[in-house]
């Protein structure tokens, strides 16, 4: 017999039992349903709608079965739907009437906003955590790296040198990025929805700010009709996972490339990468790889709930039902990759010699040779036109920047003097760079320092 068949003459057809139950994945909210339930048997009691004692019955019982659960010792059913009623069931069969007055000034509508809002409020300080381990170990890779001198490309073509360590610290700035949207978010969904009832409160005396308080909450939601219909404190953790996805897939494309042979700036720890059944020379970045492909399922779990979200009249919909799924899948796989990953960067080496041989190719001093006439008083255009000319000859002539003899320099301007190829050197190019979020070293060491500061902060709290 279901909690809400009072009205209903025939059986739940079984084709529907089926399709309503949500137990097989919302079983996952079984320790937030027993927080909020005992937080509201608590009100309960101290506002005297049910009696202290049968409140404090109703907390002892909840108490055991959380412990029940976790001990494997519970099962749920598909009969009671969802694993509010489960939970309302079980508490019925141990204490009888008791437990059947649990419910009395709520609904499964704000009871089910709760439990999930919880369940997202608790992961994110995991995600956190996880993110912060990333972010020690690109602060570790650029701390041995940073005179490790490497293109810089844009258009993927090479541009300026840079460092390894300045791009790892690139990648660290985004990450850091993530972690404060998540605590963004956090804070706009730290407002309980408790008490909201069905959607329009109830005429029982309950203290909302007393359940919001017993639940570690700010506040109250201010409006009850929004306490239920409200999830968007999902789809704001989702977008900032999709974000973060996003930066973890970049990321992993350039890894990708630079374990290629064409580039073979980095080697992945034999641990993080695999072979291949068939071609006994391959390592391959699969790990890279399944983050990259993994992203879609989180971009995926975003465009699912805005659209569940995106047509549904106030207030509670069953429609709504469809939320948790996503989420949990974006959570799963979140931190699924955040540990993996990190573990594949804090274990990568990298191969300097190429880095350096690839910087020296291409003309990436080619802006620094502009620069260089610009310091004796050439107006920048002009030499930038000059040194594309001084380009175009050493492509014609098989040179580069470095190997053009100086004669040939000064048949285009006389300002070309014997400091020219100091000025072009590599180490020039970084070393010089020493504007606040440059690549030279000790820029880049303010840049870890910051980190450093804002990682700490994170690990006292
Ligand atoms: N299982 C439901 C969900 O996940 C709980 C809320 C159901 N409320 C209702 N009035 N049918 O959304």
């Amino acid at each position: 017999m279901k909690l809400w068949a009072g009205r209903f003459q025939k059986e739940t057809d079984d084709k529907v039992n089926d399709f309503n139950s949500s137990i097989s994945f919302d079983a996952r909210l079984y320790k937030q349903d027993i927080t909020g339930s005992i937080a509201h048997a608590t009100m309960l009691g101290e506002q005297g709608i049910i009696a202290r004692e049968e409140a404090d019955k109703i907390v002892e019982t909840l108490k055991v079965l959380l412990n029940e659960i976790e001990d494997g010792k519970v099962e749920f059913t598909k009969d009671s739907e969802d694993i509010h009623m489960n939970m309302e069931v079980l508490l019925t069969e141990r204490i009888g009437a008791t437990g059947k007055r649990l419910h009395t000034a709520r609904s499964r509508n704000d009871q089910v906003a709760l439990d999930f809002r919880l369940f997202v409020k608790e992961e994110i300080p995991v995600i956190i955590g996880m993110l912060v381990d990333l972010e020690k170990a690109l602060i570790r890779q650029a701390e041995s790296t940073l005179d490790a001198i490497m293109p810089g490309y844009t258009h993927l073509q090479r541009a300026q040198p840079i460092t390894f360590a300045h791009a790892m610290m690139a990648y660290a700035n985004m990450f850091r990025r993530d972690i404060t949207r998540l605590e963004d978010c956090t804070e706009r969904m730290d407002e309980s929805p408790l008490g909201s009832g069905a959607l329009a409160t109830s005429t029982h005396p309950v203290d909302r700010f007393r359940t919001a308080e017993l639940l570690g909450f700010a506040k109250p939601m201010d409006n009850s009709l929004d306490g239920v219909s409200d999830r968007d404190f999902a789809i704001e953790f989702l977008s900032a996972c999709s974000i973060l996805m996003m930066h973890l897939s970049r990321f992993s494309e350039e890894i990708i490339l630079w374990c290629s042979w064409e580039f073979k700036f980095i080697e992945l720890d034999d641990a993080y990468a695999t072979g291949s059944s068939i071609m006994p020379q391959k390592k391959n970045p699969d790990v890279a790889e399944l983050v990259r492909g993994k992203t879609g399922r989180v971009y995926g779990s975003l465009i699912t709930l805005l659209t569940v979200m995106k047509g549904i009249p106030l207030a509670y919909n069953k429609d709504m039902q469809e939320d948790k799924e996503p989420v949990f899948d974006a959570i799963d796989t979140v931190e699924l990759c955040l540990p993996v990953f990190t573990a594949m960067i804090d274990t990568l080496t990298v191969n300097r010699a190429n880095m350096r041989r690839a910087a020296n190719g291409g003309f990436i001093s080619a802006t620094d040779c502009a620069d260089y006439l610009a310091k004796k008083g050439m107006p920048f255009r002009e030499a930038y036109g000059i040194v594309g000319k001084l380009v175009g000859h050493c492509v014609d002539t098989g040179h580069s920047l470095e190997t053009l003899p100086l004669e040939e320099y000064q048949k285009v301007s006389p300002y070309f003097q014997e400091d020219v190829f100091d000025a072009l050197s590599l180490e020039t190019c970084v070393g010089g760079r020493k504007v606040y979020g440059g690549p030279a070293p000790e820029a880049v060491l303010k840049q870890i320092e910051n980190l450093k500061a804002f990682v700490k902060e994170r690990e006292e709290a």
